[in-house]
């Protein structure tokens, strides 16, 4: 497969339009057959019910090239099942989760020239969604959905790549006790934009919301769950009914456990605690793992010990062994690549 001329090593986190995406329409009780497009544009009523009250859920996962050459997704099977659940929380029809599969399987195909070489730090991106398309006023589920997924080839989440980030905590919270904090909603994002302007504004990377009932465990970031290394080499990671079940956390975890030998404990971690720790990262899709030097709650500074220059040696061989699974130099466990 001949692959684009991009500079795939300096591409950053943006939408670069690809080929074909793939769409599906709900209608009269069902799923049509979907088919591939190069209809990069969506034309909506201007009542739909993603427009009007926000009915849209959203999935993130990444293709990849491996050292000998094959292109891999990592577990979409896991975004397959969070997108059912997360379209049932907003009452709106599930997409099967093996046509799902089928989906992202004949968008990477299609895209593969897209798909960044090997080495290259880059990968592609594929973003499955689904939204409420026909018009409503009263406010009710829609009738009428859209499934999309199409694929971008992206770099790193954060400009600098692996150095460390400088977060605060923030002042407004991303998710209710029992609200939508647990589903990966467009409205959880919408949520978030004033958080995410106000720390940038004011110097940061990115924000640590703690829990909003309390305000005294941490929960997340606006897209990323939060690990920690304590000074004896444990993993430890929140607990929460109102944070996103990353699939790189629940995969970190397991290869902690299962490839490095470590203690893990997922658990309510008081902010009080944060101080204690060694080490500090963000995990998801997007950031990977990306490690955080500093924490700022309203001028006092909390710095990890691994400092502002370099990953420290935990997280750093968490982050060599995922991506060895990701890129297929260090075997996966059973069921973690779907090879395109
Ligand atoms: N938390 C939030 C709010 C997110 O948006 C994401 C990104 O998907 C994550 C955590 C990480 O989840 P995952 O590892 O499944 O990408
Ligand atoms: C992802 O990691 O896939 C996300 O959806 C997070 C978003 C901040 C880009």
């Amino acid at each position: 497969m001949e692959k684009k001329q991009i500079d795939w090593s300096n591409i950053g986190f943006g939408y670069m339009q690809t080929e074909k995406r793939y769409v599906s329409n709900f209608k009269n009780g069902a799923w049509d057959d979907g088919e591939l497009t190069s209809d990069a544009n969506i034309v909506l009523n201007e009542c739909a019910g993603v427009l009007q009250y926000a009915q849209t859920v959203f999935e993130g996962m990444k293709a990849y090239t491996t050292e000998d050459g094959r292109t891999v997704v990592f577990r979409p099977d896991l975004n397959a099942q969070r997108m059912v659940d997360s379209a049932k929380r907003l009452e709106m029809p599930p997409f099967p989760a093996e046509r799902f599969l089928d989906a992202v399987n004949q968008v990477v195909k299609a895209n593969e020239a897209y798909v960044p070489p090997y080495g290259s730090g880059a990968s592609l991106y594929l973003r499955p969604y689904m939204f409420g398309s026909n018009a409503v006023i009263g406010v009710k589920p829609a009738d009428e959905y859209q499934f999309r997924v199409f694929a971008t080839p992206v770099g790193p989440y954060f400009k600098g790549g692996a150095k460390p980030l400088t977060i605060k905590v923030s002042d407004f919270d991303r998710a209710a006790p029992h609200g939508t904090g647990h589903i990966k909603a467009g409205l959880n994002y919408a949520m978030s934009l004033h958080a995410i302007v106000t720390a940038h504004a004011e110097g940061y990377d990115e924000n640590m919301y703690l829990d909003a009932a309390t305000r005294t465990f941490v929960e997340e970031t606006g897209g990323a769950n939060f690990l920690f290394i304590t000074k004896d080499n444990k993993v430890v990671t929140p607990k929460s009914d109102s944070i996103l079940p990353s699939i790189t956390r629940r995969s970190l975890l397991y290869v902690a456990e299962h490839y490095l030998n470590l203690e893990v404990e997922e658990r309510e971690v008081p902010f009080e605690e944060v101080k204690e720790f060694a080490e500090c990262g963000l995990c998801g899709t997007a950031a990977v793992i990306s490690p955080v030097g500093k924490i700022v709650d309203h001028g006092k500074e909390i710095c990890f010990p691994s400092g502002m220059e370099q990953m420290g040696p935990t997280i750093q061989k968490l982050y060599d062994t995922l991506t060895g699974i990701q890129m297929g130099y260090i075997e996966a466990p059973e069921g973690w690549v779907m090879e395109v």
